[in-house]
């Protein structure tokens, strides 16, 4: 009998990594902890699975107009370092979806381990399926998911339905900025078929179309760059960290990376802010 699988279900797959609670406890272990020390600081290295880490984020999020008891969508939220930094510093309410029900358990355990984090929930679900009714969030937020998403037009109709009028959506995504092929794996696709970056163009038309306004568009190229000629320096001189984002993205690690990085300096992606408001 043939197998076959959804695009979703193939994402899924290959995010996960089957012992990844463990192998965060491990390297906690590394750093000294002895389970009762963490503290949410302690996680930044590896929970925030971006390029520009807990920068990228502080940056994004303050384009989003938050505030204390509004609630937030964290679309594609990993292992919740995204969802837990809005909850955090802006006394928002964050729900977090994602596909890979790996990540979900891995950011409840995490947030029960560092927190708890008041108002902080993860659910397993697709983007392009967001639970729940209408106008349910003030805010959403979406680091480095769309490349992983086909069908630009159905998340941003879905993300329009799940905010409130007015609301905000945040992306930070890497987008193709040229013509050149990537080459592969990169960290969010080990091969070509789960992959879907695409151009700004794309992503303004849908979300103009779904009933956006665009506020403002960034390109963090620079920032991107800076960001891994730091990460380059303190590898060279000290080895991988004990909790770093490697340990997410498996054995191909170093080669995800390095292509990430060409691919950033020879001008063919980049990552870019987008922030919408839903009118
Ligand atoms: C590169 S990680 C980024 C995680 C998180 N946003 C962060 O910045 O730390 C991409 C995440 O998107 C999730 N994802 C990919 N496609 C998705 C979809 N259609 N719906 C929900 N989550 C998705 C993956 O499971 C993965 O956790």
């Amino acid at each position: 009998m043939m197998v076959t699988t959804t695009i979703e279900e193939d994402i899924a797959r290959d995010y996960a990594h089957g012992a990844l609670e463990e192998a965060i406890q491990a390297g906690l272990r590394r750093m000294g902890h002895s389970g009762t020390t963490v503290r949410g600081e302690d996680l930044v290295g590896i929970d925030q699975f971006h390029v520009g880490g807990h920068q990228a984020t502080a940056d994004l999020a303050e384009q989003m107009g938050l505030g204390p008891g509004m609630s937030v969508l964290d679309i594609g939220s990993g292992i919740g370092g995204v969802a837990r930094f809005l909850a955090r510093h802006y006394g928002c309410t964050v729900v977090g979806i994602d596909l890979t029900p790996e990540y979900v358990a891995v950011a409840e355990a995490l947030t029960r381990l560092v927190g708890p984090v008041e108002g902080v929930s993860f659910q397993v679900a697709s983007a392009t399926d967001l639970p729940g009714g209408a106008g349910r969030f003030d805010a959403a937020s979406m680091l480095h998911v769309g490349m992983n998403i086909p069908d630009k037009d159905k998340l941003c109709v879905e993300v329009a339905r799940a905010l409130k009028p007015g609301g905000r959506f945040a992306i930070y995504d890497v987008m193709q900025v040229g013509g050149n092929q990537l080459d592969y794996p990169l960290p969010w696709a080990s091969t070509a078929a789960t992959s879907f970056v695409a151009e700004p163009t794309v992503y303004r038309r849908a979300l103009e179309a779904a009933g956006f306004d665009i506020l403002a568009e960034r390109n963090r190229r620079e920032f991107a760059v800076e960001f891994f000629r730091r990460v380059k320096s303190r590898q060279s001189e000290s080895g991988p960290p004990p909790l770093g984002l490697h340990i997410l993205m498996g054995a191909e690690a170093q080669t995800k990376i390095a292509n990430l990085m060409r691919n950033i300096e020879i001008g063919a992606i980049a990552p870019i802010e987008l922030i919408c408001r839903r009118r």
